[in-house]
């Protein structure tokens, strides 16, 4: 595989930086053409130590953009796409729900398309990969594990869009016999990780000393995976998964939020040499979230068992790095909630 070009699209979003700069590090025969439109969520400090590479390319634009993702398409003559742009937040679809239909259901057609056109069905050895997410499968009770035969049944106007940009990326292989591959993923967590999401957003609050709002009674309850091991299984399915296939990837790692969190602030006042207690004082119990699915857990076995890949770090070791990433990074932290976070914060959490 010499010289070939791949769009990653969404690479300046958390995981999508994780697995742009994985690529880049990894691959010097490839040329990574990062495509991203720099929503709230994107941002192009989180791929600092790559910029410079010879093997990567930056591209700001819209994947709504037909004409402009078609001259993309043509510019570059990809071999391969791996898709994470996406509006990522639960909470911001239920205000919003029509950008999500615009981005993940629009912009991955649009996607399909253009790759469609630009091979000519000529589809040997090309790849497009779509990341989606275990949201799609509904929510489970106490019991069970989401399988990749699972009916999907999504729940909030953004798992219903990636359910439904799933679907089309699953058409366009059985009519037109496009070459994709499909990965549904638990919750990541990590380095670079928007604090409008559970873990980054404890962990600025923590630190300023602000309420943690914990929604409901905080029993809800998630399978949370280190986003490097989510990277690597990319990496994996991307070069050795079977085309037209799904694979599901998770941590094996399920938490309540309520233990999460009170987990997280031990680990920070130990961290910040506070008194063991003082950041659990915060905790703030909140108006839950409309239609809150309850439970998500994934069995990643057949990813296991058909290509080896194994989360590698335990959830103490990948919260412990996390932690210590933010607070090394708090410049990171204040850019990104500078400015537009604030009216975003005071909207979602004043009246809780
Ligand atoms: P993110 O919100 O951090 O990043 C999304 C990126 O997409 C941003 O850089 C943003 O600028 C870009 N983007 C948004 N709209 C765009 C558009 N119209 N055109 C071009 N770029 C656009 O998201 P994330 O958490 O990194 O998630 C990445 C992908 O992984 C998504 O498809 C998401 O559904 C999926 N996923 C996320 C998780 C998770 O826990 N975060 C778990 C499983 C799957
Ligand atoms: O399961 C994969 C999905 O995980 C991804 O597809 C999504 O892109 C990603 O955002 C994530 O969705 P969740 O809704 O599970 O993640 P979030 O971090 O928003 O919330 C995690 C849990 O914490 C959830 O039960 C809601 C709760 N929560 C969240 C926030 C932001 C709180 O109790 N308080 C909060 O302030």
């Amino acid at each position: 595989m010499e010289n070939k070009v791949i769009l990653i699209t969404g690479g300046a979003g958390f995981i999508g930086s994780h697995v742009v700069r994985r690529f880049v590090n990894r691959y010097s025969n490839y040329k990574i053409v990062n495509l991203d439109k720099l929503t709230y969520a994107g941002n192009l400090e989180n791929l600092k130590d790559v910029e410079d590479k010879t093997n990567y390319i930056f591209e700001k634009g819209d994947i709504t953009d037909l004409e402009f993702i078609n001259q993309l398409f043509e510019k570059y003559q990809f071999y391969g796409v791996i898709h994470l742009a996406a509006e990522s937040h639960v909470d911001r679809s239920i205000s919003n729900p029509l950008e999500f239909v615009l981005t993940n259901v629009v912009g991955t057609v649009n996607l399909l398309n253009a790759a469609k056109t630009i091979w000519k069905g000529n589809f040997e050895n090309k790849i497009f990969y779509h990341v989606s997410t275990d949201e799609v499968y509904g929510e489970l009770g106490d019991d069970g594990k989401f399988l990749e035969t699972t009916p999907y049944d999504p729940n909030s106007p953004y798992s219903a869009s990636k359910a439904s940009s799933d679907h089309f990326v699953r058409a366009y292989h059985h009519t037109f016999k496009l070459p994709v591959k499909i990965s549904n993923c638990s919750n990541n967590y990590g380095s670079h990780h928007f604090p409008e999401k559970l873990i980054p957003l404890m962990i600025n609050n923590i630190l300023q000393n602000k309420a943690l709002p914990v929604y409901g009674k905080g029993e809800n309850v998630r399978d949370w995976l280190f986003v490097e091991d989510h990277a690597r299984a990319i990496d994996v399915i991307f070069h050795q998964g079977k085309v037209g296939e799904t694979y599901n990837i998770g941590g094996n790692n399920e938490w309540k939020n309520i233990d999460l969190v009170k987990f997280l602030c031990q680990l920070m006042d130990k961290k910040l040499n506070r008194q063991e207690g003082d950041s659990e004082k915060l905790i703030s119990y909140v108006t839950d979230r409309a239609g809150h699915d309850f439970r998500y857990a994934i069995d990643a076995s057949k990813l296991t068992n058909n290509l080896g890949w194994e989360p590698s770090v335990t959830f103490e070791q990948g919260l412990e790095k996390t932690v210590d990433w933010y607070l090394a990074n708090q410049d990171w932290l204040e850019h990104v909630t500078s400015g537009a976070y604030k009216n975003y914060y005071q909207n979602m959490y004043s009246n809780r």
